[in-house]
């Protein structure tokens, strides 16, 4: 359908990893031959908590070729880092305006992140949804695949977007649908399968980043931890067993299953031997994807080109929406 635009942002805070690629990265590859799909590489989210310079610089690079190297073709969409497009801090001026405070202080993950001593957290923290609202609908989107954590914030974006049509009396925004991935949403760490995988994590053996190469991720997989029970009968069995949840639920989602399927394969097998499969079905995907990284990060000139390139066709679709929304809010152009 032609009247449907994706957006979606990933922050570029630390290495990518296996939850990135199944919870999103992967699904954009496959929204991107039905859908026209803005990418964004969310630079200015990023800030909201202090970041090294030079670390940040070389995330937004590194974000950018992991989405190339998994198959986001740059052509067909457009990807580029929202900081080298003003209409996103512009409109999002406009949309500080029209939120809430009652409405922000309702963000669970606000609460999350700021932690107890929320009088530190930053300015930039506490209004970070309000530039997120700003993302999407600076391009007017329809439809935003995000994982299920940030649904509040979607919501968000819709009743803002509902408040500014609303107060100008417009039918400006059209409100964005939230498109949760289900499958292996959650990718949890190998080593405690309560814990979500993630880049902070103090041990790198409870993840699989993008950039391993074949050797480290099938050590990885077959390092991960386990129980001394055979693989579960039914995917009823595994409510308490939230590792090998986890493992069945990668094995799925890497080769585009059904979990109930991955399980009847394997139910009562040994561990010996479902690892071993894991491990050649993670090499077969994700191998391919950290050889691309690898070469695309020695040549930082096409990622920075690609990214300068999609940030001027994003431009050219946000810089007119924001000037139609100065002219509903009133300010002499
Ligand atoms: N907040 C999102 C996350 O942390 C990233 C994001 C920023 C985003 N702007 C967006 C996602 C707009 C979808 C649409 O995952």
């Amino acid at each position: 359908m032609s009247n449907n635009l994706i957006f979606s942002g990933i922050q570029p805070t630390g290495n990518l990893h296996l939850g990135n690629y199944l919870g999103a990265i992967r699904n954009w590859v496959k929204l991107q031959n039905d859908f026209e799909c803005i990418f964004c590489v969310v630079d200015m989210h990023a800030i909201t908590i202090p970041q090294d310079p030079a670390v940040l610089h070389a995330s937004i690079r590194e974000v950018a070729a992991g989405m190339i190297a998994s198959g986001v073709d740059p052509q067909k969409n457009i990807l580029f880092n929202q900081s080298r497009v003003p209409a996103h801090a512009e409109l999002a001026w406009v949309l500080n305006c029209i939120a809430r405070i009652g409405w922000l202080n309702r963000m669970t993950q606000f609460k999350d992140k700021a932690g107890k001593n929320r009088d530190n957290a930053t300015v930039g923290l506490y209004v970070y949804p309000n530039l997120m609202a700003a993302d999407i609908l600076t391009y007017k989107a329809t439809h935003v695949p995000v994982g299920d954590d940030q649904k509040q914030h979607l919501e968000l974006a819709r009743d803002i977007a509902q408040a500014f049509n609303s107060q100008f009396g417009v039918d400006f925004f059209p409100l964005p649908e939230p498109q949760i991935f289900a499958t292996a949403a959650r990718v949890m760490s190998l080593r405690d399968g309560t814990k979500k995988m993630s880049k902070s994590d103090a041990s790198d053996q409870s993840r699989i980043n993008l950039t391993d190469g074949p050797d480290e991720i099938a050590q990885k997989l077959k390092r991960a931890k386990t129980d001394p029970l055979p693989l579960p009968e039914s995917a009823e069995d595994m409510k308490e067993r939230p590792e090998v949840a986890n493992l069945i639920g990668i094995y799925a989602a890497l080769s585009d299953r059904e979990i109930g399927d991955v399980v009847t394969e394997f139910a009562g097998k040994g561990f010996a031997e479902f690892k071993g499969r894991l491990a050649d079905l993670a090499v077969s995907v994700l191998g391919p994807i950290g050889t691309e990284m690898q070469r695309l990060t020695k040549d930082p000139g096409y990622v920075d080109q690609v990214l300068r390139e999609g940030g001027e066709k994003a431009n050219a679709i946000a810089a007119p929406v924001v000037d139609q929304v100065h002219d509903i809010v009133g300010f002499l152009r």
